[in-house]
């Protein structure tokens, strides 16, 4: 192994996070949010931006600090080089660049949504190929077929809005605070999932759409408020619970139909709706059914962090790719 210790890098949206991987151990994942979107109902790009360049140095200290390391200790850096917000990209990505100049360190740009798969390998170093992944986050909704480590194929993607946003936008439609996906997640165990019904997506084969769902609980809420203004908060457990139940049972219906057609030797849950209960608790009920061993990773792995995008930098850097000072960083997959 060349490269044994690594130095990862996330600043792709909200959080600034940096971690130390270390032969397959990970010995420092520190990760600072931004309350400062709260009160927007969603994430600001300038105002991420500015946080991230308050957060990356004491971040990036503290995981070295909490590992017992000098910069001058790690053998590489990796860094997310996107997807993700162009301002976010460039704090981390220029941050990582400098280190990686001023220590002669080599440096390694990651695909985010490829290190959410790589977080699955901290846990599971070893796992069964190909690997059926549902990639759920903020900003994606993906069915991934993973043939080797950092070699992956979508096979399912959202048209539309991803399933973090249909929570978050759905849990502002409540009056909840962003990210409102885990406070839904919180609420919907209190209430009965089947007391609603939100209507699930029309888009063929492996595909998702979420703006139907989102929509249909946005003229439920107006119809039900004219009828009393009081029936969000009489029944938010009630309207959390039916509305995760749509979404997670949308999810899983077309991961089965994906398991179906692959059929393949692990399945995987990766990004921050991965953290969600029922989700969580359901896939492993198709495991059981199924027979196929589910890898879901700890949830300190599933939201952004950094020790994924570390654990991502030693695999591509064991197969030869290094990123140049040059790199520009890039919003949207497929650079
Ligand atoms: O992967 P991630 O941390 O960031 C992106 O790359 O987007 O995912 C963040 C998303 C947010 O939409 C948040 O509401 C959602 O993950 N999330 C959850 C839960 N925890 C985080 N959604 C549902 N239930 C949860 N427990
Ligand atoms: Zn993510």
């Amino acid at each position: 192994m060349r490269y044994s210790t690594i130095l990862g890098i996330e600043s792709s949206c909200d959080d600034t996070a940096a971690a130390i991987w270390h032969k397959g151990k990970i010995l420092a994942n520190v990760v600072a949010g931004q309350a400062v979107h709260e009160k927007y109902g969603g994430v600001v790009p300038e105002l991420a931006s500015r946080a991230h360049q308050s957060h990356i140095v004491p971040v990036t200290d503290q995981a070295l600090n909490q590992a017992n390391l000098k910069i001058q200790d790690v053998d590489a850096i990796a860094y997310t080089q996107g997807p993700g917000l162009i301002g976010s990209l460039h704090v981390g990505g220029n941050f990582a660049k400098g280190l990686s100049l001023s220590t002669g360190k080599p440096l390694i740009g990651v695909n985010h949504l490829q290190a959410h798969v790589a977080a699955l390998y901290i846990e599971t170093p070893n796992p069964v190929f190909p690997i059926l992944c549902l990639l759920v986050s903020g900003g994606h909704t993906q069915l991934l077929l993973v043939k080797s480590y950092m070699e992956m194929e979508i096979v399912g993607s959202t048209m539309d809005d991803a399933a973090g946003e249909a929570f978050d936008k759905g849990a502002k439609m409540m009056g909840l605070p962003y990210p409102g996906g885990p406070l839904i997640d919180k609420y919907a165990k209190l209430g009965d999932p089947l007391k609603f019904k939100f209507p699930e997506g029309k888009v063929p084969e492996l595909h998702f759409s979420f703006s139907g769902i989102k929509t249909s609980l946005l003229y439920f809420l107006r119809d039900e408020k004219i009828k009393d203004p009081d029936f969000v908060e009489m029944e938010l457990y009630h309207i959390c619970a039916s509305y995760q139940h749509s979404i997670v049972d949308y999810l899983l219906k077309k991961t089965r139909m994906a398991i179906h057609k692959f059929q393949p030797g692990n399945i995987a849950l990766a990004g921050g709706v991965s953290a969600n209960s029922q989700l969580r608790k359901d896939f492993l009920n198709i495991s059981k059914v199924t027979g196929i061993p589910a890898l879901i990773p700890a949830f300190e792995y599933c939201t952004d962090n950094a020790a994924m995008i570390a654990a991502a930098g030693h695999y591509l850097l064991e197969s030869g790719h290094t990123t140049d000072l040059g790199a520009l960083p890039f919003v949207r997959m497929g650079k």
